[in-house]
C-alpha cells in the first residue's frame, strides 16, 4: 500500500507518521511519499519521520520530494494537508476582518472566505494531477476549509473525502469520560465542516442507549470549560457544540478577545519554529510533545481509520464531510454535510440523520448557501461575487461590513488571487 501525503513538510507531519507506526495492522503502509515544494522543511521533517518508524520498527519506507507527479506515482491514497501562503496568510485572516468588528478566524466568517479563495483553485489543480498521475487513488481532503474543499473536489469529479478532527475529539473525550473505549462511542454528529453538534453519544453503535443526558448531567462544568462556552448554553441546548460554534454564540465577546491577544497564527507560527528546531535533532525519534499543543489531536487517528476504510472496504461508521444525497432534506443534494457515514472501497454514504431541529437546521442552512456562494467566488473570483459571499454569512451579512471587508480582503490576498 502506497500513500502520498500533499503539505507533507507540515509540523504537523510527525503526528501523522507516529499514527501510521503505532497503527500498522489497521494500515499496513508500504510506502509513504511527503510531497511538499519547501525543501528545507521536508527534509527536517522527512528525517524525523524515518526516525520514528525505525524507532517502532515500522519496515515501510519514507521518500521526500517537492515533485507532486513523483510523489504520488501508484498511490492508493493522496492525503491533502496544505496552507496556501502558510501561518503568515493565516495570521492575515485572524486580523483584518477585527477592523470591522468581525471575528478574525481562519476557517469562519471572513478570514474563511479568503482561505477558500486562496485554497480552492491550488487543490484542485494538485487534485487534477493526482488523477492524471494515479486515476485511482482516493483524496482524503484534511486542507480548510474542508466543506467548501470538498465540495469543489467532489464537484470537479474527484473521489474525495473530507476529513476534520473535531469529531474524532469528542469520542475520544466522551469515551474516558464514561469509561469505555473509543470504539464504544458512536456520535449523532450533525452539521457542517466546524458547525456540529453532538446530539447523541451512543454506546455500541447507531442504534445504541444515548448516553448524552447522562454525560450533560454529571460533566456540563468540564465541557462547557473546554468549549468556552458558559454552562447555561449547554443546559439550554441538551446537546454539545463544536468549539466553533462558539464564533457564533458568542460572536462579539470573542471579538473583544481577540483584539487584546496575541493571534493564532502567530503562536502557531513560534510553535513551529521551535518544532523545527527539535526536528532538526538526529536524536529525536518521537513525535515531541509540544506537538500536543496544536489543535491537530487524534488527526492521525482519524485518517488512519479513514483510508483503511477506503482502502480495505471495511463498511464501517466514520465521521467524514460528503455529499448530502437527501440526507438533510432541506439542503440540496450536492450540498457537502459532516455527518456518520458507512465508508467502504465506494466512498461515504451518510446514516440517515433524525429531522435536524430549527434551532440548527437554520443556521446550517444559511451557512450552507454561504458555502455555495463561496465557492462560486473561489472558482470564478471577481469583487462582486467576494461581497455576494459575505453579504451572506451569517457573521458578516450587513452591507456596509461586507463592503468594507472585501476590500480588504481583496488587498490581504491580491498576490494568492489570479483575478485580483
Ligand atoms: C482543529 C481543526 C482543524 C484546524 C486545527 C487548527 O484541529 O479541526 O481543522 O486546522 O484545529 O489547529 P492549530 O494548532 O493550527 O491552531
Ligand atoms: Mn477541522
Amino acid at each position: 500500500m502506497k500513500l502520498a501525503v500533499v503539505g507533507g513538510g507540515s509540523t504537523y507531519t510527525p503526528e501523522l507518521i507516529d499514527g501510521f507506526a503505532r497503527l500498522r495492522d489497521t494500515l499496513p503502509v508500504e510506502e509513504l511519499v511527503l510531497v511538499d515544494p519547501a525543501a528545507d522543511r521536508l527534509e527536517l521533517v522527512g528525517g524525523l519521520a524515518r526516525r520514528i518508524f525505525a524507532k517502532q520498527g515500522h519496515p515501510g519506507t519514507i521518500t521526500t520530494t517537492a515533485d507532486l507527479e513523483a510523489g504520488v506515482e501508484g498511490a492508493d491514497a493522496v492525503l491533502l494537508q496544505l496552507r496556501v501562503g502558510g501561518q503568515a496568510a493565516r495570521n492575515e485572516d485572524e486580523t483584518w476582518p477585527l477592523e470591522c468588528g468581525c471575528v478574525g478566524q481562519e476557517t469562519t466568517g471572513a478570514g474563511g472566505l479568503a482561505k477558500a479563495l486562496r485554497t480552492v483553485p491550488v487543490v484542485l489543480d494538485i487534485a487534477e494531477r493526482v488523477r492524471r498521475t494515479a486515476p485511482d487513488a482516493w483524496i482524503i481532503d484534511f486542507t480548510n476549509p474542508v466543506g467548501i474543499v470538498t465540495r469543489a473536489l467532489l464537484q470537479a469529479g474527484h473521489k474525495a473525502v473530507g476529513l476534520c478532527n473535531v469529531a474524532i475529539g469528542f469520542q475520544r473525550k466522551f469515551a474516558a469520560m464514561l469509561d469505555v473505549t473509543p470504539d464504544q462511542v458512536h456520535l449523532d454528529h450533525v452539521g457542517l465542516n466546524h458547525l456540529t453538534w453532538e446530539r447523541a453519544v451512543r454506546l455500541g453503535g447507531p442504534g445504541g442507549e444515548n448516553l448524552l443526558p447522562k454525560l450533560l448531567a454529571e460533566h456540563t462544568e468540564e465541557i462547557a470549560a473546554d468549549l468556552h462556552l458558559p454552562r447555561e448554553v449547554l443546559d439550554r441546548l441538551g446537546v454539545v457544540p463544536s468549539y466553533y460554534l462558539r464564533y457564533f454564540y458568542a460572536h462579539d465577546e470573542v471579538v473583544r478577545e481577540l483584539r487584546t491577544t496575541p493571534s493564532r497564527a502567530s503562536q502557531v507560527a513560534e510553535m513551529e519554529r521551535r518544532l523545527l528546531e527539535m526536528y532538526g535533532d538526529p536524536g529525536l525519534d518521537e513525535k515531541p510533545e509540544l506537538l500536543s499543543q496544536r489543535g491537530g489531536a487524534y488527526y492521525s487517528e482519524a485518517a488512519v481509520a479513514l483510508a483503511s476504510s477506503l482502502l480495505r472496504g471495511t463498511g464501517d461508521v466514520q465521521v467524514v464531510n460528503t455529499y448530502n444525497n437527501g440526507t438533510l432534506p432541506f439542503l440540496a443534494d450536492d450540498a457537502v454535510i459532516e455527518v456518520p457515514a458507512v465508508v467502504d472501497a465506494e466512498g461515504a454514504r451518510p446514516l440517515p440523520v433524525a429531522p435536524l431541529e430549527p434551532l440548527y437546521a437554520g443556521l446550517v442552512a444559511h451557512v450552507t448557501a454561504y458555502e455555495d456562494l463561496a465557492l462560486e467566488a473561489a472558482l470564478r473570483g471577481g469583487r462582486d461575487r467576494v461581497f455576494t459571499a459575505l453579504l451572506s454569512h451569517p457573521l458578516t451579512g450587513q452591507y456596509e461590513y461586507a463592503e468594507a471587508l472585501t476590500d480588504r480582503l481583496i488587498a490581504h490576498n491580491r498576490e494568492h488571487l489570479a483575478w485580483a
